[in-house]
């Protein structure tokens, strides 16, 4: 079993670096790629930049002065074996006559896998599980995605530190300052859709665009959904957003999600109200979290999440803290559900 060699290991954080620069919304995933020569030199180098342009492989063949005949490729991914808008890698490393493949992960796509495969077998040597758990991490989202046929869901609200997003009379704005909101902003332009229940469009009527700090429009927007039985008024401001509107007409999380995945979205920003993010938790469908809390109390109803149906502590959601942040007075924290072994175990006490 052939072994990476310190100088490939080094490529390959070349080429996470680079696939940090593809974007993270889209389809497809951020995939770097670097062409070393057998004594460790870097020839080219290239990263993917979303859906129909070209794989970060055949974008460093792209950047190459010459043929690649004897070069190694350092790519985060396993290379793909497919004909989609594009052609497999594979074979475009093969032509290119690339002696030797070391990859990240290998690719979890039910068209697009075999390429290592591919390459072994037309006698190019190939090394796999390079920096594997550091591109597992990376690539999280859209690897869960892809593996389970559902987008990857981040559930987000603002709350008072009780807990609370709302007074008693259902008003709810601004419960963090303007540093937290703009984040949140950064974070729908992070995600392909955002998601909402009818009863946000009714109370607040959000626009729900993703916006920089003088309100102008940021580059990607991703698409609104609202999910829920009742209609959503004709004069409603999400029906005016630049990306369109998907209007579910039910409450079938998981139709949902599967609508989304077969659009292509793969990260999924789910901004609310309680009763949306509640069903989210209570379902199993919630695979992060983050969460603005404000130094203030409201007391009262109105909690971030409502009753999850958990009778005692054996039944507790725990967090594994993944960021926290002060953004001016508020605090952002982002985790992880931890599996709660209890619950499989039938445990109560
Ligand atoms: N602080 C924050 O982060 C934040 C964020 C958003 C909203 N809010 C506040 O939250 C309040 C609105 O709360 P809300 O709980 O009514 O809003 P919501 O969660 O947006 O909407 C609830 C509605 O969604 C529909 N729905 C869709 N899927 C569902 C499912 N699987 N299970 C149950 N219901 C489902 C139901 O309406 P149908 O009858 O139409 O099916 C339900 O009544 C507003 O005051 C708003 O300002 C706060």
């Amino acid at each position: 079993m052939p072994s990476p060699s310190d100088a490939e290991i080094a490529a390959m954080r070349r080429a996470l670096e680079l696939a940090a620069q593809g974007p993270i919304t889209g389809g497809n995933p951020r995939v770097g790629c670097v062409l070393m020569t057998p004594d460790g030199r870097i020839a080219a180098d290239g990263w993917h930049r979303g859906a129909g342009t070209p794989h970060a492989e055949v974008d460093a063949l792209g950047r190459l002065d010459g043929r690649a005949d004897g070069l190694t490729a350092v790519v985060t991914l396993e290379p793909c074996n497919h004909w989609g808008r594009t052609g497999p890698c594979s074979e475009a490393l093969i032509a290119a006559g690339v002696a030797r493949v070391v990859y990240g992960v290998p690719d979890p796509g039910a068209h697009s896998a075999g390429g290592a495969e591919r390459l072994r077998a037309a006698g190019v040597e190939v090394v796999g599980g390079v920096l594997a758990d550091q591109i597992e991490e990376f690539l999280g989202g859209w690897l869960a995605s892809v593996r389970r046929g559902r987008p990857w869901v981040t559930v987000k609200w603002a709350s008072t530190l009780d807990g609370r997003t709302a007074a008693a009379d259902g008003s709810s704005r601004w419960i963090t300052g303007a540093a937290a909101r703009q984040r949140v902003h950064e974070e729908r332009a992070a995600n392909d859709a955002i998601l909402v229940g009818t009863g946000t469009i009714l109370a607040d009527d959000p626009s729900l665009t993703a916006r920089g700090d003088a309100g102008e429009l940021l580059a990607h927007q991703p698409v609104p959904v609202v999910v829920g039985e009742r209609p959503i008024p004709a004069d409603a401001a999400v029906r005016r957003h630049p990306a369109g509107l998907i209007a579910a007409g039910h409450r079938d999380l998981a139709a949902v999600l599967a609508d989304l995945n077969a659009r292509g979205l793969r990260r999924v920003y789910v901004e609310g109200g309680p009763t949306l993010a509640s069903a989210f938790v209570g379902a199993g469908l919630a695979d992060a979290f983050s969460v603005y809390l404000a130094p203030a109390l409201l007391g009262g109803g109105h909690l971030a999440i409502g009753d999850l149906g958990i009778p005692s502590m054996a039944g507790i959601h725990r967090l594994r803290l993944d960021h926290v942040e002060r953004l001016g007075d508020d605090i952002h924290l982002t985790g992880r559900p931890v599996p709660n072994p209890d619950l499989h175990s039938g445990r109560t006490t």
